[in-house]
């Protein structure tokens, strides 16, 4: 690990707005936060939207600074990726961005029932073979059903063509209620600069140095719904 790293690492265990729990905290068991974010750690009863894969935390960050009346969390398990969008929050005093570094795997373990209302996925990694291990599976829609308000609403961004397709066929298979799809958020100019799907990050910087199109899925998940994954294309 490169020094840099290491001092990341040592100052974000000084953060109050950065939780780290420990292996044996959450696996197998609820962590300790369950239930309780609003009164533990955010003193407010605003609506909670969490960004999963958030690597340096773009959208949580941006978010929070758009929608004080909301409380955003970042999740992630790398830690160093995880520093500057918890210490840009720190700096600017944003109180409403809090970060939690932990394996997306484990997430049943830290939300209680209707305690989140909304999600966004931004650019999670496409896992070519294993379909089950993308953040936008029916293994982890199945997860976030079990947190979410009813209909939440779910928000993807991606570079990657089998993932926007694989989404959609998730769609189309479970007859969800589609909100929005969109091939090039970036090439149309339909939207208002401000619109919050043309925030990006730092993936999607490189990715539109690549000459690759942004895509954006928004839908509303029952979370009721058993859902089926799609046949393999
Ligand atoms: C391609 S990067 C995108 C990061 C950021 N959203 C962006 O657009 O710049 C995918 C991120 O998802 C995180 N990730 C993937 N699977 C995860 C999991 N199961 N649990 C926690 N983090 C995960 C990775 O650590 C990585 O930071």
């Amino acid at each position: 690990m490169t020094k840099n790293k290491l001092a990341r690492f040592a100052e974000m265990k000084t953060f109050p707005n950065v939780i780290e729990p420990e292996f044996q905290e959450v696996f197998d068991r609820d962590y300790r936060l369950k239930g309780r974010w609003h009164e533990a750690v955010f003193e407010n009863d605003h609506p909670i939207v969490l960004e999963l894969g958030c690597g340096k935390g773009e959208y949580t960050v941006n978010l929070a600074r758009r929608y004080p009346d909301h409380n955003f969390i970042g999740i992630d398990i790398k830690g160093a990726r995880m520093w500057r969008g918890a210490k840009t929050a720190l700096e600017e005093n944003i109180p409403n961005a809090i970060f939690l570094r932990t394996r997306i795997d484990f997430i049943t373990s830290f939300f209680g029932k209707e305690e989140v209302k909304a999600i966004w996925v931004t650019f999670p990694d496409p896992q070519p073979k294993k379909a089950r291990k993308r953040l936008i599976s029916t293994k982890f829609l199945t997860y976030y059903q079990q947190f979410i308000q009813n209909n939440a609403a779910i928000h993807l961004k991606t570079d990657n063509p089998n993932i926007y397709r694989y989404m959609l066929a998730i769609i189309r298979e479970n007859k969800i209620n589609l909100l929005h799809a969109e091939n090039d958020v970036h090439g149309s100019d339909n939207n208002q600069l401000n619109d919050i799907r043309k925030i990006q990050t730092f993936y999607e910087k490189q990715f539109l140095e690549d000459q690759k199109k942004i895509k954006y899925v928004a839908f509303t998940l029952d979370k009721h719904q058993k859902l089926k994954e799609p046949p393999d294309d």
